[in-house]
């Protein structure tokens, strides 16, 4: 099946690498036009130019930071102007891997910022459109991290709980405005991220990064991470008609690790 996005537009914060980037591209692929946010515009435009040239499709890039009010604003003003956005991808997000007692409260804080109160931003900025064109979709980038407890992480399960609760909430509020809202809850998935927290990780167990990343891959079935182009196909499938009665839901893509 191709073109299963033809004719809709999909805003996707934190475009510019990993499962952003992933789909971004799936998204264009099936026919999407794209608002392409993040906060390094050199790198934005960049991969704006290299969707547009690959896909033959219209890419808007409009950087900025998801956490600042003022911002979110800016973005979602633009976007609207250029097209009706039908698809928000509340994506872009951080990780600062600690043991609970050793966080600051600047770092903690700075987890829910760019975790949680982004999300709250930019779908708050955007939905009143939404509800105007009759409908959209809303997919939100969680975690099987606001699924259960992890050690060494607190802030970033607090911040990924967060997001399931508010796609919960969101998802009733909405289904009278033909609004749909999901969440998608991934296990490790292989980007920058993925590996900047890895390695945090091994320092506070006081193993190596090889050592630790072979114990988690020992311990899920596939016995290996995800890669962000298997999270982009389900974002495609949310972002489609055919998800057309996929409401409240948090769809954990962890290769077979919850059934054991
Ligand atoms: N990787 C994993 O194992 C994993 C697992 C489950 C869920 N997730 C979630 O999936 C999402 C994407 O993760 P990823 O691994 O692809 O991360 P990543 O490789 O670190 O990419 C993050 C993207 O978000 C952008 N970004 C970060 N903070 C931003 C801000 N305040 N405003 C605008 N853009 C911002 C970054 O660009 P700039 O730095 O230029 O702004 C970048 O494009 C996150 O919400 C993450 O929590 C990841």
């Amino acid at each position: 099946m191709t073109n299963r996005l033809a004719g809709k537009t999909a805003l996707i914060t934190g475009a510019t690498r990993g499962i952003g980037l992933a789909m971004a591209k799936a998204f264009a692929k099936e026919g999407a036009s794209l608002v392409l946010n993040a906060r390094g515009q050199e790198k934005l435009d960049d991969v704006a130019e290299e969707i547009k040239a690959e896909y033959e499709m219209e890419v808007l890039a409009l950087p900025g930071d998801v956490t600042r009010a003022e911002s979110v604003k800016r973005i979602a003003k633009e976007a609207s102007e250029w097209k009706t956005i039908d698809i928000l991808v509340n994506n872009a997000g951080i990780h600062i891997p600690a043991p609970f007692l050793s966080y600051t409260f600047e770092e903690f804080k700075s987890v829910m910022e760019s975790n949680v109160y982004s999300v709250f931003h930019v779908t708050q900025a955007l939905l009143p459109g939404m509800i105007a064109a009759g409908g959209g979709k809303i997919i939100n980038l969680a975690s099987t991290a606001g699924k259960w407890g992890s050690r060494n992480q607190s802030a970033y399960n607090a911040s990924k709980h967060a997001v399931v609760g508010i796609t919960r909430c969101l998802a009733l509020e909405m289904a009278p405005h033909n609004v749909l809202v999901n969440a998608i809850c991934p296990w490790i998935v292989n980007t920058d991220m993925a590996a900047g927290f890895m390695d945090g990780h091994a320092a506070a167990l006081g193993i190596s990064p090889a050592a630790l990343t072979e114990k988690m891959n020992s311990s899920v079935p596939l016995g290996r991470w995800v890669e962000p182009h298997e999270v982009a196909g389900l974002a495609v499938y949310l972002a489609s008609d055919e998800s057309s009665y996929i409401n409240g839901q948090a769809w954990t893509v962890d290769g077979g690790y919850t059934t054991i």
